[in-house]
């Protein structure tokens, strides 16, 4: 693969590993994963669409098992967004029903192979028995030091950012904070995706191109890759396929190229 990218935001305090091993030229630290298409498999399939996240579920176990092999250190993945609520609620009972399942049958496994999960989006709406099981999954594998799973459940960048903002006015009303002090890396201290690396790579699947309302002050620099099949279907070979692309590309962060210097 191609000479290791820039990664990272200036400023940003890994909460990852300490000590770990420096990664490989060419392999993003931190991949965003936008697991679209579960509702087309099924339907093009004449299946009931919740068939379609249950088997995106398998494929979410693939790409897991796929990071830790190739060495990326950060995997972000959208299982549910703050505007999925306006789904039917069967099927948002399914999604809800499918994290619980998830957790309860892969945490230890996920813990054996030194996962850290980390969950971010709002908890208040969710059951208390999810966030419990939120609250555990983080606990137990608080210390691990390998890759750091990262779920964004019920999560929605614009509340984010906003929620983030709300902090800091707070912290200048109660004079904990000066109004100079409010700066890029102040806020972003404050996002749920505080002490983690920005993404350097977004996938998305499906063939659509868009954000989603998916880290959107974190993906300031990613490279986006997009996929044209749909979540089901992903694999290890797709994730690697997408790590290539992205060692193909020259990230120059607004400077010059980083290939060449000039
Ligand atoms: C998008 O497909 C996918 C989702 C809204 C949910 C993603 C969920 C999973 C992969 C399984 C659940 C995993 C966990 C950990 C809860 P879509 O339904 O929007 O597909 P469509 O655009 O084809 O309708």
């Amino acid at each position: 693969m191609g000479e290791r990218p820039m990664s990272r935001a200036e400023g940003v305090q890994e909460d990852g590993p300490t000590g770990a091993a420096p990664q490989a030229a060419g392999v993003p630290v931190h991949v965003g994963v936008i697991m679209d298409g579960n509702g087309r498999w099924a339907t093009s399939r004449n299946l009931p669409r919740v068939e379609g996240h249950r088997r995106g579920v398998e494929a979410l176990r693939r790409c897991v098992r796929a990071a830790r092999e190739i060495g990326i250190r950060y995997l972000t993945i959208y299982s549910f967004s703050s505007e999925n609520w306006s789904r039917p609620v069967s099927e948002i009972s399914e999604l809800m029903g499918l994290l619980k399942r998830f957790l309860r049958h892969d945490l230890a496994e996920l813990h054996s192979a030194n996962v850290k999960v980390r969950i971010i989006g709002e908890r208040t709406s969710l059951s208390r028995d999810l966030c419990l099981m939120l609250d555990e999954a983080e606990a137990l594998t608080r210390d691990n030091t390998g890759l750091t799973l990262v779920v964004a459940f019920n999560y929605g960048s614009r509340q984010e950012i906003a929620s983030a903002a709300q902090r800091l006015a707070a912290e200048v009303a109660a004079g904990t904070l000066k109004l100079e002090d409010i700066t890029i890396e102040a806020l972003g201290g404050r996002l749920d995706t505080a002490g983690i690396p920005d993404p350097d790579l977004i996938i998305r699947t499906s063939g659509e191109q868009r954000l989603s309302n998916f880290l959107m002050w974190q993906a300031a620099y990613s490279e986006f890759v997009f996929l044209p099949i749909h979540w089901p279907e992903f694999d290890h070979a797709a994730l690697l396929g997408a790590v290539q692309e992205y060692a193909r590309r020259d990230r120059r962060f607004g400077g010059l190229t980083a290939r060449t210097g000039s």
